[in-house]
């Protein structure tokens, strides 16, 4: 039965869709749908009724100094030194968030299993295991994996690593943990369903992977190990240096409690977040929440002055994390296709957009530590990300840079 305080918040709510089918289920189907009410967090939908009455936030930005490819060079070997160090001493780890569902690429498995060979087999998961184990090689030690999935792709990825062999790297040195679920609504701000007796629930967005971790059972290998930084990066860049033993260095002699790497801006207008300070903090803003004063603003070279995109590939200290690990990150509705359940049973896979996922965003943490080193790397070396299936950041431009990197497809 479904309890009185659940039915409360479901008229409190305005939700009584939620129990359109629940005569018709049976028994069985009934429990779980009862357990996933009493799970549900109605809260959510305080997000979307304030959503638009705040959200001009009072803040001042203004840019934010980078390190320059220049500067990098110069220093390489010093800092390189410095992060293979840390990487022998097992004082780094690598933090794959692959518990996305990829809905723009449209491909119903992991993205990670996406094979982007031409000739021969080329998976994504392949490639990023690849480029750490350059790493691996050259520091001649493994580097602690952990691997972020969802419940939805979770065992189809333990699984495909399993197959493959983990792509020739030390399994005892790959850890994977689950992230949390969150509900989905339409445009009118009602919970969707996925089935008669199950809601619409995906993965919380990239920016719950820390507390998903410590509350993990893998979450212990961080004493063991003794990690001090983690490196977090993206499954769908396939050309991203991981671990980075010169991006460790030069954070580390930063002394700064994170790093972002980062790419010069192709275009005022390009979609990725930028860096910069908001009210003296580092921070990033998407590109849809740049004004036009911000992208046509000059630096005294003359350069424009927010010209720096985040590739989601980033560095924290891990006592850092730690001490914000409680503070509350903004939950953003991102609009998506979402598989939903219509008004006559039928199960609805949308072609647009249809409603909103809540997610928390890692780029938030980055504005909760107080400050970043701002690490340039060169674009048609790094930066390849697959979100689409052709066009802008696509199968066929990610499949162009490889071969420009000479790595065979
Ligand atoms: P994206 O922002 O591209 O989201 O993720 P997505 O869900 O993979 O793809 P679309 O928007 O539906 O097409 C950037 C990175 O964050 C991870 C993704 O796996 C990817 O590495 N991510 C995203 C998670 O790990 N969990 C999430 O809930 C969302």
């Amino acid at each position: 039965m479904i309890s009185k305080e659940i039915l409360a918040k479901i008229e409190k709510y305005d939700q009584k869709q939620l129990l359109r089918y629940y005569d018709e289920i049976s028994e069985d189907e009934k429990k779980v749908f009862e357990r996933e009410l009493e799970e549900l967090d109605f809260t959510y939908l305080d997000i979307y009724k304030i959503a638009g009455e705040n959200a001009k936030k009072e803040s001042v930005y203004e840019p934010i100094a980078a390190m320059k490819l220049g500067e990098i060079n110069e220093n390489k070997e010093a800092y390189e030194k410095i992060g293979i160090e840390a990487i022998k001493d097992t004082k780094v780890a690598a933090i794959l968030l692959a518990g996305g569902q990829g809905s723009r690429l449209g491909f119903d498995k992991p993205k990670g299993m996406f094979n982007i060979g031409i000739t021969k087999d080329v998976f994504i998961f392949e490639r990023l295991i690849s480029n750490l184990l350059e790493v691996v090689n050259k520091a001649g030690c493994y580097i602690p994996l952990f691997i972020m999935t969802s419940e939805k792709n979770d065992s189809d990825t333990r699984a495909f690593f399993e197959e493959k062999n983990y792509f020739g790297y030390d399994k005892n040195f790959v850890h994977f943990f689950v992230q949390e679920m969150a509900p989905s609504i339409d445009y009118n701000g009602k919970f969707l369903m996925e089935s008669k007796y199950k809601l619409s629930l995906s993965p919380n967005g990239n920016g719950g992977w820390f507390k998903s971790l410590m509350n993990s059972d893998v979450s212990d290998k961080f004493n063991e190990y003794g990690i001090e930084w983690l490196n977090v990066f993206a499954v769908d860049n396939v050309l991203q240096r991981i671990a980075d033993p010169v991006f460790i260095g030069a954070t580390i002699d930063s002394k700064k409690p994170s790093g972002a790497k980062v790419v010069r801006k192709a275009s005022p207008d390009e979609r990725v977040g930028v860096v910069c300070k908001e009210n003296n903090r580092p921070s990033i803003v998407e590109y849809y929440e740049l004004t036009k004063e911000m992208m046509e603003k000059k630096d005294e070279s003359g350069e424009p002055a927010y010209n720096y995109g985040v590739i989601l590939n980033y560095l924290f200290n891990f006592k850092e994390l730690c001490n914000i690990m409680n503070n509350k990150l903004t939950n953003h509705m991102a609009e998506k296709k979402i598989t939903y359940i219509d008004d006559n049973g039928n199960v609805i896979t949308p072609e647009s957009p249809n409603g909103y996922k809540f997610e928390t965003l890692i780029l938030d943490m980055i504005n909760m530590l107080d400050d970043c080193l701002v690490f340039e790397v060169e674009r048609n070396k790094e930066f390849a990300p697959i979100k689409n299936k052709t066009g802008v950041d696509s199968i066929d431009s990610a499949r162009a840079l490889l071969k420009e990197n000479d790595i065979e497809l």
